[in-house]
């Protein structure tokens, strides 16, 4: 049986597969293929695995319903037509708990950095340019004793809590679709509505699933009504916050600075106003850019379509509907 792996990734999650007996073709390049290229390469495929989040959408379904199974190499999940893949019968998994530490990593990184303006300085270092000691200029503001916020308090969430926690003794509230008693315990978590979430928060960072639930669900008002001294955190997807309104509310003075791992579109145009903003920092979708986060991810995805293969169901299926019909 043959899978086809749409871009590179690391040589370990490979070796499984042609070890379980499957031969492999693989795209080398670092890049998406165009969807023309990428439904033909399918053809001769029994299985896929998607690197990175190219769309699959109902026309891909369409040309490709032969597939016996489909692992994504990432945990969102919002570039495929759920629906279609199980209108087709495929069978489609994620990576879910993969990344937990390592983006959680970046959303704090995000979080002091924004509060001490670090990259606004580490740019004006790198252009060599010149500012004695200033006691009262361009300050920052400190973490200590502060409330985080968690929009999602999930895996990622829960790890970013307990860094906060340990670091700074910050206060945890949360808000969810959903209670999560386990964090409550585990960070003395405290469930409250959006609005209260919004507005009792220093630092509110987002880590839930893009859905036509929580799609631009940081917009004008809900800056609005976040503290004029809080900062914004989003390391899930760039839909999450409206990025107008989050320039408005910056320049406004509405909300005090923001850290993203995402933005809307990915990359960033250089001439968005944000790049200048001395607080905010902005990375290109890295929280998941760790060698030991990437070959997890690509040896989690190898044993879906191994387990596939087998006959058995994919561990990380994330439309388990499938095996019902
Ligand atoms: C994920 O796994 O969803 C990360 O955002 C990488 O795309």
């Amino acid at each position: 049986m043959k899978v086809f792996i749409a871009r590179n990734i690391p040589e370990k999650a490979i070796e499984q597969l042609k070890e379980k007996g499957l031969e492999v073709s693989i795209n080398r390049s670092r890049k998406h293929l165009p969807q023309e290229q990428l439904i033909a390469q399918c053809q001769d495929s029994h299985f896929l695995i998607l690197v990175g989040n190219a769309k699959l959408d109902s026309y891909f379904f369409e040309k490709c319903a032969h597939l016996k199974g489909i692992a994504l190499t990432t945990v969102g999940f919002d570039h495929v037509d759920l629906a279609a893949a199980t209108k087709a019968g495929i069978p489609v998994s994620n990576t879910a708990g993969s990344l937990r530490k390592t983006t959680a990593d970046i959303a704090f990184l995000l979080m002091i950095a924004v509060s001490r303006k670090a990259f606004f300085y580490a740019k004006e270092v790198r252009e060599k340019q010149k500012r004695s000691f200033d006691f009262m200029q361009d300050l920052g503001i400190e973490l200590e004793k502060k409330t985080l916020g968690i929009y999602g308090l999930g895996d990622i969430g829960l790890e970013l809590a307990k860094m906060a926690k340990a670091a700074y003794g910050m206060k945890i509230i949360y808000h969810n679709r959903t209670k999560n008693e386990e964090a409550e315990k585990l960070v003395d978590a405290n469930y409250v509505s959006f609005d209260d979430l919004l507005a009792q928060s220093d630092v509110v960072s987002a880590h839930v699933n893009l859905s036509p639930e929580t799609k631009y669900k940081f917009s004008k008002d809900a800056f609005k009504k976040m503290k004029n001294s809080a900062i914004f955190i989003n390391t899930a997807r760039g839909k999450i916050h409206q990025e107008e309104d989050l320039i408005v509310a910056l320049q406004q003075g509405e909300i005090w600075g923001a850290g993203l791992d995402v933005t809307d579109p990915e990359p960033i145009s250089p001439e968005n106003p944000l790049l200048e903003m001395p607080t905010v920092c902005i990375l290109p979708h890295i929280g998941s850019a760790t060698v030991e986060a990437r070959t997890k991810m690509a040896v989690m995805a190898a044993n879906n379509i191994i387990c596939a293969k087998t006959g058995l169901e994919m561990p990380q299926v994330i439309n388990k509907e499938v095996y019902k019909k």
